[in-house]
């Protein structure tokens, strides 16, 4: 089973991807998240990709491509995955499609997590982090029981720095530019399905199992 998760920022596709690996047992490979670790733990990748991440721009193609092509071949990797915020872009969906090729693989479907941008930005501002683990919680959909703190790992949660409103605004616009036209590329492989992401969190996911299920 091999899943790419669409949508524009704070679609839930994190929250989605979360949930199919709980069920299906296949790694969640968010890039966000592996940029997210290289800046807690200052690597030289983490320093490069916060200068894009901050201003609400995309991370270059040269630094992410590699990345993901790569953690695809690890072993856990065998039995499928959930791709989370990968591809971004058309380059991006045309390497990851030419890597595939190389192993006689495609992809089985492209989720795309709809949500107009009106309830983005409310969403957004109400999203809660880990600085620990990467755990997502919102203050009124889905809080911590614990308050200011994960119930997974016991950390901090923050407001994530590109989740203030000016920078979601920004990457709104640069969703709609480089990555809504991954829509139309998914749709003309034939493996796009689109799910309803304005509904609760739990008839979102199983709005996904049945796509799965069919
Ligand atoms: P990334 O971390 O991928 O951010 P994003 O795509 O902007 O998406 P988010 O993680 O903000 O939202 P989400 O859809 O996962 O929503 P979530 O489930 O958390 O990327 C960050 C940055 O890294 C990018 O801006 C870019 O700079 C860089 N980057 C990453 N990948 C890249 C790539 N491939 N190429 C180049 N650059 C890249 O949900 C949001 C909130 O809503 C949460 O609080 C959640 O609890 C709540 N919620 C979820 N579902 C529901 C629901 N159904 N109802 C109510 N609330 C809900
Ligand atoms: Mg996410």
């Amino acid at each position: 089973m091999k899943i790419i998760m669409l949508g524009a920022p704070g679609a839930g596709k994190g929250t989605q991807a979360k949930m199919i690996a709980s069920k299906y047992q296949v790694p969640h490979i968010s890039t966000g998240d592996i940029f997210r670790a290289n800046i807690k733990n200052g690597t030289e990748l983490g320093k490069k990709a916060k200068e894009y991440m901050d201003q609400g721009l995309l991370v270059p193609d040269e630094l992410t491509v590699d990345l993901v092509i790569d953690r695809l071949s690890q072993d856990d990797c065998s039995r499928g995955y959930i791709l989370d915020g990968f591809p971004r872009t058309i380059p991006q969906a045309q390497a990851l499609d030419g890597a595939l090729a190389k192993r006689g693989e495609k992809m089985d479907y492209a989720i795309n997590v709809d949500v107009p941008d009106e309830n983005i930005v409310t969403r957004m501002s109400g999203r809660r982090a880990c600085t620990g683990c990467g755990a997502t919680y919102h203050i009124v959909h889905n809080p911590s029981k614990k308050g200011d703190i994960c119930e997974v790992c016991g950390e901090t949660l923050i407001l994530r720095e590109d989740d203030k409103p000016e920078t979601v605004h920004k990457r709104l616009s640069v969703y709609h530019e480089q990555t809504q036209p991954l829509i139309d590329y998914y749709t003309e492989q034939g493996i796009l399905k689109t799910v309803d992401g304005t509904q609760d969190m739990n008839d979102v996911f199983a709005a996904v199992t049945k796509i799965l299920e069919a």
